[in-house]
């Protein structure tokens, strides 16, 4: 008789985008006649850059030749790939990185799911809240404890740096999902925090393409000291499209070390060999195709075709009363409900009467209740019909 992981019960039923796929699904079959506008989960929408799709399509040539043929990628992933990265993502900004620091993975999701591999369960755990339900899932389904950190307008929805002892903390900027951003000197402090406790810093920086401000962050490595407090998430699922396509990169710097004095380098490097088998050999090619002239240009232009749409949102939120935060560095924009009304029931009018699925803020924790998610990923198109319909039911 096998048992199962008893911390799977203490798990809300669903992952918070199937609960809400359900829910959708639902009023969908109740109602096929309905034109629903999704702008729920951060799905994208738009083409990948043109120069991905012609490295992939060489990349499948070149598997369809023996000569040229790839089974089995290295452990890390493709030199090529991760030279473009340290190249391109951390040598303008004055980050030095040598090729080990750099493990390229299907995505951000599964790194910070999966970074609690090597970790102790007797860890605790600060979080965010709201949050990336990721974050909070995987230490419930590991056992570890958690103490969230309240975000909200009055800290720029960047937390408090806590008084009490914690060992690990995710940080998320530009945030999911409130769009938030933060400051260097706020980094900073959260950079101190860790190194005088001995903590390890999890940013997840999957957004930081969306930043239109050259003094803010893009790497947590632009503070001094944080090689040696923190491992970064980045992800080519919305800087370029790869949602479907599955590519993204985590770093963990030779410097860092856990309070045990191990190597975290040396640890991911040992779970990552025996756990997965890598990036397709294709989404790399695809990958790195966007530090090409031409890919940069492409993912610029798609960059600044959401980031319309979240001005758009924005500003149209704001007109009618609501009060409005994100959307200006991040696709994603973050309302308060109308006065009196809570995010679920918010979420509910809002598919029932207007047919536009957004996401409830209670969803992402405690803090989030009173908000609402919008993504700015949908059409152009999409995104303007949905805010004419919202109009119409405030
Ligand atoms: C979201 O909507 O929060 C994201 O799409 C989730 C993800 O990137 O996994």
């Amino acid at each position: 008789m096998a048992y199962t992981n008893t911390n799977y019960q203490k798990l809300s039923q669903r992952y918070l985008f199937a609960e809400i796929a359900q829910q959708v699904n639902d009023y969908k079959a109740e109602h096929p006649e309905a034109q629903l506008i999704r702008l729920g989960i951060g799905d994208v929408t738009r083409p990948l850059p043109k120069a991905s799709i012609q490295a992939m399509h060489r990349a499948v040539d070149e598997c369809a030749d023996g000569k040229t043929f790839r089974g089995y990628g290295p452990e890390h992933g493709y030199d090529f790939l991760i030279d473009a990265i340290i190249q391109h993502d951390f040598l303008p900004r004055g980050i030095q990185l040598s090729r080990e620091e750099v493990f390229i993975s299907d995505g951000a999701k599964s790194d910070t799911g999966n970074i609690g591999d090597i970790l102790s369960t007797d860890n605790i755990v600060g979080i965010t809240d709201p949050v990336y339900p990721v974050y909070v899932d995987t230490n419930i389904m590991a056992g570890r404890q958690l103490r969230y950190i309240p975000c909200h307008a009055g800290n720029g929805f960047t937390g408090d740096i806590p008084q009490e002892h914690l060992d690990i903390i995710y940080l998320c900027y530009p945030n999911n999902p409130t769009g938030a951003v933060i400051t260097k000197e706020k980094l900073a402090q959260w950079v101190k925090y860790a190194r005088e406790n001995d903590a390890i810093i999890l940013y997840d920086s999957a957004y930081e393409a969306f930043i239109q401000d050259e003094a803010l962050p893009h790497s947590i490595y632009e503070i001094e000291g944080a090689k040696e407090c923190a491992i970064e998430f980045r992800s080519f699922s919305k800087t370029a499209g790869f949602t479907g396509i599955r590519c993204g990169y985590t770093i963990i710097p030779k410097e860092l070390t856990s309070a045990d004095g191990q190597s975290l380098n040396a640890l991911w490097n040992r779970r990552q060999c025996s756990k997965f088998n890598g990036a397709s050999y294709i989404s790399q090619r695809g990958a790195e195709a966007i530090y090409t002239p031409e890919g940069q240009q492409q993912v610029k232009d798609t960059i600044r075709y959401y980031m319309q749409n979240a001005h758009y949102i924005h500003d149209s939120l704001a007109r009618y009363g609501l009060t409005v935060y994100g959307g200006e560095h991040s696709p994603y924009i973050w309302v308060s409900t109308p006065e009196g009304e809570d995010s679920w029931s918010f979420f509910h009018r809002l598919l029932t009467q207007a047919n536009v699925v957004v996401t409830p803020g209670e969803g992402f924790g405690k803090h989030g209740e009173g908000f609402v998610r919008i993504t700015a990923f949908g059409t152009q198109e999409a995104s303007i019909e949905a805010m004419q319909r919202v109009k119409k039911i405030l």
